[in-house]
């Protein structure tokens, strides 16, 4: 999709960090942008912002309802709504509290997984356009932890792990309707939930990396981001963004 003006695009997490780079770079672009987030941030031009709890179905369809409306059907959709959440599997105090592990699994996975296949039905029965009859195309966030999780990230890596692994299949399953599906798996990005990580790890993060050594500023994941939905070539695929850092233990 090479023109975005004009083009429905949704962002997920869009009020903050890798979303709202992301959702300013669509709007800059010319595509009409719903930011869909827990927190309704404050006002950025050229982009409707609307409350969306990604882990609540009548929500996520609520706020699809309300974009299209807006804007019509979304052609894009960025899927960047997540959370940290650390936990040892067994910590001190025994195994991890089952719901601790599912809120994680709950709000990153299916939250992708929910806003994914909500909007990929709609996109279906739009018309196709350009020369290759792509219907839209979908980006989700994944991490470089689904490759090389550290200590206390179990629940985080398995829902990272699990939208890497979806993202073939995926793409598979709605290629016959011309959507595309695809992941970037950051490193470490310069964001609100990046503060929570305390800095001996960032540190060590950084200076592992092969070059730049610095945080990813969400300007780098937008500019990835746009650069995939552009490309009609790209396909089931998993892009790590992260400088060339291979993460250690912890
Ligand atoms: N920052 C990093 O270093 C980094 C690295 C790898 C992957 N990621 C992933 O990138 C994505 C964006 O993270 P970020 O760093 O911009 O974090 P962030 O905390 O700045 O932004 C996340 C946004 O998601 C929203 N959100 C959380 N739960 C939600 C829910 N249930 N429904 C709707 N919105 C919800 C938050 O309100 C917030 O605005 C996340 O999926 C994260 O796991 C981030």
């Amino acid at each position: 999709m090479r023109d975005l003006s004009g083009i429905s695009a949704l962002v997920t997490g869009g009020a903050s960090g890798l979303g709202l780079a992301t959702a300013r770079a669509l709007a800059e672009a010319g595509a009409r942008v719903a930011a869909l987030d827990l927190n309704v941030g404050t006002s950025e031009p050229g982009i409707l912002q609307l409350a969306c709890d990604v882990a609540d179905d009548a929500s996520v369809i609520a706020a699809l309802d309300a974009a299209e409306r807006a804007h019509g059907s979304a052609r894009i959709v960025v899927n960047c709504a997540g959370i940290a959440g650390s936990m040892r599997l067994v910590g001190r105090d025994g195994p991890v509290e089952m719901a601790r592990f599912e809120r994680v699994i709950r709000v990153n996975l299916l939250g992708t997984v929910s806003v994914m296949t909500k909007a990929a039905a709609r996109m279906m029965t739009l018309d196709p356009i350009g020369p290759d009859g792509e219907r839209g195309v979908i980006v989700n966030t994944a991490s470089i932890t689904a490759y090389e999780g550290q200590i206390g990230q179990g629940a985080y890596v398995a829902s990272k792990g699990a939208i890497a692994a979806m993202t073939i299949q995926a793409a598979r399953e709605f290629a016959a309707r011309g959507v595309r599906v695809l992941a970037i798996a950051p490193g470490l990005f310069h964001t609100p939930m990046a503060a929570e990580v305390p800095p001996e790890v960032v540190d060590a993060i950084t200076s592992d990396a092969i070059f730049p050594r610095r945080f990813g500023e969400p300007e780098d994941f937008a500019d990835l981001c746009l650069s995939m939905i552009r490309n009609p070539m790209l396909n089931g695929e998993v892009i790590r963004l992260d400088a060339g850092v291979r993460l250690r233990a912890r």
